[in-house]
């Protein structure tokens, strides 16, 4: 399997780079850009180096390389992630203005009709904001705030990370590892409704 992965400069570094990381360990391809404003976030919201990040790719594609094989339709891959995704790069991605790699890559993604998920990050949301994600929703793309779930009962920030990721890569099929999922209540749970 491949995959592209874009993380832009919206808060929320941790969840391109979880995802990086459990892309990696499921033994994916990964085409991974970053934008300028990432670099900064990873550095400000992260104890990850640059570099680091960059080494857990296959390959590391320059935001302003538009040579780049992910700029193409013929180079195949299974879709591409775009985590986190600021409301700069949703706005570009939801008008096909292919400036900088990330946006060109997404928008192949969308000709190609292949899967594009969108970890849509900012609060509260615009007009603006929110009439982008009902366009690119309905042209295919998966809109995916990085909302956290309680059901599985998180103990740290960094399971709620981790339980975002894995449900964003169940998108593409792929089971992450430890991915808590709901599967009922307890038989005899006091809370189950008629119980
Ligand atoms: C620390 C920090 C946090 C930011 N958080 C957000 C955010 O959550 N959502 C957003 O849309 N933009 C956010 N921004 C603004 C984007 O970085 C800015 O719009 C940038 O131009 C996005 O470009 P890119 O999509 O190419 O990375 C943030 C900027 C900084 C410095």
């Amino acid at each position: 399997m491949r995959i592209v992965l874009g993380i832009t400069g919206a808060s929320g570094a941790i969840f391109g780079i979880r995802t990086l990381e459990t892309l990696h360990e499921l033994g994916v391809e990964t085409h991974l850009i970053l934008s300028r404003w990432a670099r900064t976030t990873i550095s400000s919201e992260t104890r990850y180096p640059v570099a680091q990040v960059e080494k857990l790719a296959s390959f590391l594609h320059h935001q302003d390389n538009q040579a780049a094989p992910v700029s193409s339709g013929s180079f195949k891959t299974d879709g591409m992630i775009v985590a986190p995704c600021s409301m700069k790069t949703l706005a570009a991605i939801r008008h096909g203005y292919g400036e900088t790699l990330i946006c060109r890559a997404a928008d192949v993604v969308l000709k190609e009709r292949r899967k594009l998920v969108l970890l849509a990050r900012e609060s509260p949301f615009s007009e603006i904001h929110l009439e982008n994600m009902l366009a690119l929703t309905r042209m295919g793309a998966v809109i995916f705030p990085p909302v956290p779930a309680f059901y599985n009962q998180p103990q740290s920030v960094e399971d709620m990370v981790s339980h975002i990721v894995g449900r964003v890569l169940d998108q593409f099929g792929l089971d992450a590892a430890g991915l808590n999922r709901w599967s009922g209540f307890d038989a005899g749970c006091k809370n189950e409704p008629n119980c």
